[in-house]
């Protein structure tokens, strides 16, 4: 069992190593293409909108205000444009840890983080139109509506329904919106995995969800942006239909915001291809470059923390809490369950020519997978449910393969298991056969602020 595992991690990691000079070689290609292209021309004019970032945000703003005829928009983003081979949904987390990953770590954590490498966790962020939505498990969660409901608290003349529920509704592609931007569909592969917990936790009392956006608590499969075994991001859109009145400008790296004296922002300055340009707007400006870069982006403007930006010399505009109260999905990573049997799922199944051939001829099959095939939402604090109305705060994401199944060859470089914790935990599961049990904490904190 180990040798075969072994023999398939290396051809695997051959595989990985084609696929690596192949996105080096679309690198080169765009490198030249957008040299000699005519959209250099971009800083002559003044758009109506600029968006900084053409990720799962940026993009569907782009496409929203390009609704307008009248309204020319310039899209800035530092990756690079998608290739159609880069939407296979199993290739996702491979892209990890490319160039289409901004490559973020954390600080040294002195209460968590004690497995990873230097007590520090990856965080991917995609640089690449699409954002992070290309890196990630294409899983599509609405959030609970009590979340927003708390955001929202102190807004006068809120309601969930119009203002919130309606816009999913519209962002939803269905037979009566096809003016929607993204679809939403079943997994179009699974294993027998989910269909044997399905079971088990019906049996433990769980109510079973058939959609994971009804916001009770349960297990159910997934939901996620997919079309004909093709990853769907919000910008999509843009690879199939190109408007004339959106440019997208890749490989550029917004640097700051410009201010008039009034604090009106009229434009974005940025670099590409080693020259600092100025982009100008009229109407407005909108940042949607990510969680780290857009409040990045705004001290760099000035616009932060007065001590935090003295501190690292730029001169504060505007004292504001920027880059404060970041919420992440904290998760752990030694969740693996062993199995008796294996799944028709690993690198044996994903590199048969059967499998191969399904993805190419049908958009079927293995290749299609996402990584996790069963979510649970649950209120811990709650004991086990009856009541669907509790907002959970754990999310379970089942996933029918464990870290060890290349065996340590590439996986485990993705999150940084230290070599401490992979020989002590992870190695002796090298010949097993594993399905990871990950546990997101999902409540929202709200942070003590006071200091
Ligand atoms: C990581 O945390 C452990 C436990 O607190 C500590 O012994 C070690 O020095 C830390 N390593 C780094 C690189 O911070
Ligand atoms: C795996 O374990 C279960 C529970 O003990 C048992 O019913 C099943 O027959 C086993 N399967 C194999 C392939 O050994
Ligand atoms: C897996 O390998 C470990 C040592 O690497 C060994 O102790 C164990 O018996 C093996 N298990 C199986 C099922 O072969």
């Amino acid at each position: 069992m180990y040798l075969k595992r072994y023999i398939l991690s290396i051809i695997y990691l051959v595989v990985l190593m084609v696929f690596h000079a192949f996105i080096n070689y679309l690198d080169f290609t765009e490198y030249f293409t957008s040299r000699t292209s005519t959209e250099a021309d971009f800083t002559k004019k003044i758009y109506d909108y600029i968006v900084v970032g053409a990720g799962s945000a940026g993009a569907l703003v782009a496409r929203r205000l390009a609704e307008d005829e009248n309204v020319q928009v310039l899209v800035l983003e530092a990756g690079k444009h998608v290739n159609k081979l880069l939407e296979i949904p199993s290739l996702g987390v491979i892209l990890q840890k490319t160039q289409y990953d901004w490559q973020y770590r954390t600080v040294p954590q002195d209460t968590s983080c004690f497995a990873l490498d230097g007590n520090s966790s990856h965080w991917p962020r995609g640089k690449i139109v699409g954002g992070s939505s290309m890196l990630n498990n294409l899983i599509y969660v609405r959030g609970h509506p009590d979340d927003y409901n708390e955001w929202f608290q102190n807004k006068e003349g809120y309601n969930y329904a119009k203002d919130v529920l309606t816009y999913f509704e519209r962002l939803e592609i269905s037979p009566s919106n096809a003016g929607g931007s993204v679809y939403v569909d079943d997994l179009p592969y699974k294993t027998e995995l989910p269909k044997i917990l399905l079971k088990a936790v019906k049996d433990l009392g769980f109510s079973m969800i058939d959609n994971m956006n009804t916001a009770k608590q349960g297990f159910g499969v997934p939901k996620i942006n997919i079309i004909n075994g093709r990853r769907w991001t919000t910008a999509s859109h843009f690879i199939h239909s190109k408007p004339w009145n959106v440019l997208f400008r890749t490989n550029a790296l917004a640097d700051q915001v410009r201010f008039h004296a009034n604090f009106e922002a009229y434009g974005v300055e940025f670099l590409y291809s080693g020259n600092r340009y100025l982009a100008k707007a009229s109407k407005g400006i909108i940042l949607s470059a990510g969680v780290i870069n857009t409040p990045t982006i705004l001290m760099r403007s000035g616009v932060g923390p007065r001590k935090h930006l003295k501190e690292v010399g730029i001169a504060p505009r505007v004292d504001l809490p920027v880059g404060e109260n970041l919420q992440d999905h904290i998760t752990t990573g030694f969740d693996l369950v062993l199995l008796n049997k294996t799944l028709d799922i690993g690198i044996g199944t994903m590199l048969s020519p059967s499998s191969i051939l399904s993805y190419l001829q049908e958009g079927r099959g293995p290749w299609t997978t996402i990584g996790c095939e069963l979510i649970g939402f649950i209120a811990t604090t709650k004991g086990i449910p009856k009541e669907n109305s509790i907002r959970p705060d754990l999310q379970l994401m089942i996933m029918p393969l464990g870290i060890v199944e290349d065996t340590g060859f590439h996986l485990r470089r993705l999150m940084g298991i230290s070599d401490y914790s992979w020989n002590r935990y992870f190695s002796a599961l090298n010949n097993e056969s594993t399905v990871t049990f990950c546990q997101c904490y999902c409540a929202r904190r709200v942070e003590d602020t006071s200091d």
